[in-house]
């Protein structure tokens, strides 16, 4: 049977019989695919170029191309598509082979309707647990489980309008998993609008939220409407709010409790209906015991933390990241850099990430601006993810002789791809020391 999740899965179909092509097209329509169609392997793979299937059907036998060569380079090139093989009943083996090769089933031809929305029904069905709860979410990436907990939150607060505080330190992702909540949410045909509380200084940041009215203060020549007024009925992101005045955030605290509030330099009471989502990369319960964050703020946003992981907690993510960028960065300078060399991916395995995941993607952006061919070599990457001195900066940095020690013995095992004996020759220390020095600093194996 075809689920409901069907509808809106993009379906390519390539035989070189046009009937075929048309039956088996309407038939798919009629049950909420989205169709497209392809007479041979070359037209198929034009089409992957420029848009992304779900779902391919794809003959075995076809002039040029043979269905075989087709499902090859598909693998290669766009391995999140499902492959659904056809064939005569003479060719069964060659079918076979194909299902080795990585097609997800095969059907006979002639087929009943029944038999190939079945199969297509579990491809998508398998495809939507496979996106959305293994590798990415909206545009989030990341298969560790820990990325996978925040993919089961956002879900779960985008359907309720409760206030969330999204933690985690510079760079791990904050603002995208605030618009992935609101374009999740029914707020996602309304306005997305963010206020930086960082970056501005407590006046303008008043008048940014709230607006103001004429005459407020020099240079308010006119009526301005404030960024709550802009997100009405939709979301409004409070961006580093650990950095927010004291002052303002007691006129913050208002506005969530009563959704209400007048401009600067105004009478009138405004109401608004709005979603807020806050982000810090501060520790707030310090900041709260310091008196320097309200306390009673604090609760009220932080009905339901989601915590992102650093980098480095999640260092078996970086592969992943890795092809996401290279790919992302190859389009927009319209270059084709699809490799690494494999000492690149120790380097990059390697180092810490104090800068999280916007460091890796400017690293990545950087190299495959920098490389000359298809392949970014370790001379593409900036000096101290190259060097070791660059790593004894971070030792440095982690203060205590412990940290340091943790910091050389990660650095090393990662080198050495985790192999504890050869770990423990470099370091010149026996086996045992280096698993008794790993089990109290606990150190392991980063996840893949
Ligand atoms: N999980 C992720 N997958 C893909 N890109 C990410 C991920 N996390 C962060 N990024 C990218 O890293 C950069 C920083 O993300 P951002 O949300 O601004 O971080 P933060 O607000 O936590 O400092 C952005 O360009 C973002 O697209
Ligand atoms: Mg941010």
């Amino acid at each position: 049977m075809a689920k409901d999740t069907s509808v809106g899965s993009k379906i390519l179909i390539v035989d070189d019989e046009v009937n075929l092509l048309e039956s088996l097209g309407d038939l798919l329509s009629r049950k909420g695919y989205d169709v497209a169609t392809a007479q041979d392997g070359t037209e198929a793979m034009a089409r992957l170029d420029y848009e992304r299937f779900q779902v391919m059907i794809v003959d075995l036998r076809m002039p040029g191309m043979s269905g075989l060569e087709l499902l090859e380079k598909v693998r290669a090139e766009s391995p999140e598509t499902g492959v659904l093989i056809l064939t005569a009943y003479g060719s069964i083996k060659s079918a076979v082979t194909a299902v080795k090769m990585g097609a997800y089933d095969y059907i006979c031809k002639p087929f009943m309707p029944d038999e190939i929305l079945g199969a297509i029904g579990n491809i998508v069905e398998q495809q939507r647990l496979f996106h959305e709860y293994e590798y990415e979410f909206e545009n989030l990436i990341g298969k560790h489980r820990s990325m996978r907990e925040v993919y089961r939150l956002i879900n779960q607060v985008s359907k309720t309008n409760c206030t969330v505080l999204v933690l985690g330190e510079s760079g791990t992702g904050k603002e995208l998993v605030a618009y992935a909540i609101h374009h999740n949410s029914d707020r996602r045909n309304k306005p997305f609008i963010k206020v930086s509380c960082a970056a501005l200084p407590e006046g303008v940041l008043e008048s940014e939220m709230f607006g103001h009215e004429r005459g407020a203060f020099t240079n308010a020549y006119y009526r301005r409407k404030g960024r709550f007024e802009l997100a009405d009925g939709g979301t409004l992101l409070l961006d580093e709010i650990g950095d927010m005045p004291l002052s303002t955030q007691v006129k913050l605290l208002r506005v969530l409790q009563e959704r209400e509030f007048e401009r600067v330099g105004g009478n009138e009471t405004i109401e608004v209906d709005v979603r807020i989502i806050a982000t810090t990369n501060k520790d707030l319960d310090g900041a709260v015991n310091e008196e320097k964050f309200r306390e009673d703020l604090y609760y009220r946003l932080s009905v339901v933390p989601i915590r992102l992981p650093s980098l480095r907690e999640r260092k078996g993510d970086v592969p992943l990241l890795v092809g996401h960028f290279l790919k992302k960065f190859s389009e927009k300078n319209n270059k084709r850099v699809s490799n690494l060399s494999k000492d690149v991916m120790d380097l990059l395995m390697a180092y810490d990430w104090p800068g999280n995941v916007r460091e890796l993607e400017n690293v990545m952006e950087r190299a495959v601006v920098l490389t000359k061919g298809d392949t970014i070599t370790p001379y593409n990457l900036p000096g101290h993810l190259r060097d070791s001195s660059g790593n004894i900066s971070l030792w440095v940095q982690s203060k205590s002789l412990q940290g340091a020690e943790k910091q050389l013995l990660s650095w090393v095992l990662a080198k050495t791809n985790w192999n504890v004996k050869k770990a423990a020759s470099v370091l010149k220390i026996s086996r045992g020391t280096l698993y008794s020095k790993m089990k109290k600093l606990n150190l392991q194996k980063p996840e893949k």
